[in-house]
């Protein structure tokens, strides 16, 4: 069940795309903008207010990356396991920042300050194996690094 000011939240972005096609992946681009992530609650919602089923909202949430339906931390750590990421040691790294922000992957810390993602190849192959935290790329990594990178933030 919404309240009231999320529903104050939802319904202007739902109305404002409401009678143009391919209206669902930008009217969940602003909701999540507005929100944060697309709780099951919010994607019913959706459904209901754009007379699409609600499997559908569901199947676009989970295929693009970009959409999230958990609370997302204050910043994101994408570690990637692209080829030749993964042969120079991405699962060691994987497994420190794992340890140290005591989650597993796809998780978000519970002081709500970072999220733990998976990504394949981010283009910078030769600095393998990279890790990006929001926008900034960490290459040549080993987990001995983990724990003062993520103090810088
Ligand atoms: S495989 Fe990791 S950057 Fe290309």
């Amino acid at each position: 069940m919404l309240t009231k000011s999320t529903e104050e939240i939802l319904n202007p972005i739902i109305q404002k795309y409401q009678h143009i096609p391919g209206n669902l992946i930008p009217v969940l681009h602003e909701i999540q903008k507005q929100i944060g992530y697309l709780p099951p609650e919010i994607q019913e919602h959706v459904a209901n207010q754009l007379k699409i089923p609600l499997s559908q909202v569901h199947g676009v949430i989970t295929f693009y990356s970009f959409f999230s339906s958990t609370p997302q931390g204050e910043h994101s750590i994408g570690v990637c396991m692209g080829t030749a990421c993964y042969v120079r040691g991405a699962e060691d790294v994987l497994e420190r920042l794992q340890d140290e922000l005591q989650i597993k992957r796809g998780e978000t810390s519970a002081d709500k300050r970072f999220t733990l993602t998976i990504t394949r190849c981010v283009g910078t192959c030769s600095l393998a194996p990279v890790v990006m935290i929001d926008d900034k790329v960490y290459g040549n990594l080993t987990p001995e690094e983990v724990p003062q990178i993520l103090g810088q933030y």
